[in-house]
């Protein structure tokens, strides 16, 4: 009888996403299982089949009763600034009183305020902020997570944050994805002379093999299309993966940098004109939006989802954690997605999963419960995956299996109704 370490079975409904990342997310391709089991081993997905044979089949330490719940992969955050300090819940109120996002920006608050309070902490203390986050979001189901620098502006220090991210991933179960961010320029000095020493330290975190991504904010208030292509370009000769904050707050043309660049995943596009849609579609980047951003921003600009999907763009959604919208989850950001992006429950769930991996250049490792990917699962409160949108605003994640371990167990709730 074959081993596993792991099996979770009598799973009322599995998406299984396993047909691959798609612009096109339906309930008839998703690859829907009922009454299924997974079994798992050596932190990877082994088997998925009827929750009948799989019982019979294996033997195993570890059974998980789903109840006939839902499950679907593990939960991947494609875009998050989770490594800072500090905190800005006086320029929420502001903003709430009419101050905007990029006079606040001007006047050297907002991402230069946290780069204070970052460059004030030790490396113990950021590193203890990102790990308590970490674990937070493993309560919500994410497994996966993309982290970015941003907050250090010296580029030398930018290179000590991405170490700082490197070491947090060594000590979660979740596989974190370090991006390096080139986030704003020096308020006040030499631009150029800021892009050179940039580029030096793309080039060290390359050589260090510190970061697997390099971004940069094109936009107004952060990097022009020229400056965000001297340095795209550079990450690329350095052999950095590559990704861009694009057309959140002006349209600049940045878009289009992203898609000559190649880029893996462009993210915001809330001003983004939609004809730029099919030149996306083209250069196969991977549209990642950010629900949550669009409330913490207060924007009323949309990006053009009907257009990106006419044109064929695969769209993420991740959940831009950052003191400007401070919603760790990624779970939050797929159960507003339709009510703020009208995606479609599918459509919400492929893009923090499957198409998320695909954004982080992971479609064959996350994203999928499928044999040889990583032993990553969530099973909801939830029997029906419309369920996951449909009813929100709470943290539905029953179980969470992060490379093949149980890390979240039915424990929250020790208190049940009785029911005379
Ligand atoms: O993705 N747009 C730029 N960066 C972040 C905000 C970071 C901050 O305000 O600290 C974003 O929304
Ligand atoms: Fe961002």
């Amino acid at each position: 009888m074959p081993r596993a370490d792991l099996v979770v079975y009598n799973i009322g409904e599995l998406v299984t996403f396993r047909g691959g990342p798609t612009p096109r997310p339906s309930p008839e391709t998703a690859g829907i299982l009922r009454n299924a089991a997974v079994a798992f081993r050596g932190g990877r997905i082994i088997e998925v089949g009827p929750t009948g044979w799989i019982r019979a089949r294996y033997s195993a330490p570890e059974w998980v009763d789903a109840g006939s719940r839902l499950a679907t992969p593990g939960l991947v955050d494609m875009h998050t600034h989770a490594l800072f300090a500090g905190s800005r819940e006086d320029e929420f109120e502001a903003k709430l009183m009419g101050a905007s996002y990029s006079e606040i920006l001007a006047r050297g608050g907002g991402i230069y305020r946290t780069i204070e309070a970052t460059r004030r902490s030790s490396r113990r203390e950021l590193l203890r902020l990102l790990l308590e986050r970490l674990y937070r979001m493993l309560e919500g189901g994410t497994t996966v997570v993309e982290v970015k620098t941003g907050y250090a502006l010296e580029p030398r220090l930018e290179v000590e944050h991405l170490s700082i991210i490197r070491e947090a991933g060594g000590l979660t179960p979740q596989l974190v994805v370090p991006t390096l961010l080139a986030h704003v320029p020096p308020r006040e000095g030499d631009r150029g002379a800021y892009i050179e020493s940039f580029k030096a330290a793309i080039r060290e975190a390359a050589r260090r093999r510190l970061a697997v991504y390099f971004d940069v904010f094109c936009d107004r208030g952060a990097f022009t299309p020229e400056e965000s292509k001297a340095l795209l370009l550079e990450a690329h000769r350095a052999g950095l993966r590559l990704r861009m904050h694009a057309d959140q707050l002006e349209y600049m043309g940045c878009s289009l940098v992203a898609a000559e660049a190649g880029v893996d995943s462009v993210d915001h596009l809330e001003v983004m004109p939609p004809e730029n849609a099919t030149a996306l579609a083209k250069a196969r980047v991977v549209a990642g939006l950010l629900p949550t951003s669009i409330l913490a921003m207060m924007q009323a600009e949309r990006p053009p989802v009907d257009s990106l999907r006419r044109a064929g763009v695969p769209i993420a959604v991740g959940s831009d954690y950052n003191p400007n919208n401070m919603t760790p989850l990624a779970q939050t950001a797929m159960q507003v997605a339709p009510y703020i992006l009208k995606l479609t429950p599918m459509e919400a769930l492929a893009a923090v999963t499957v198409n998320a991996a695909a954004s982080l250049g992971l479609e064959g490792v996350s994203g999928r419960v499928a044999p040889g990917f990583r032993g990553d699962l969530v099973v909801w409160d939830a029997e029906d995956y419309r369920w996951l949108t449909y009813e929100w605003g709470w943290n539905k994640a029953l179980y969470v299996i992060a490379a093949g371990r149980v890390v979240v167990s039915e424990s929250r709730l020790i208190v049940k109704p009785v029911l005379m």
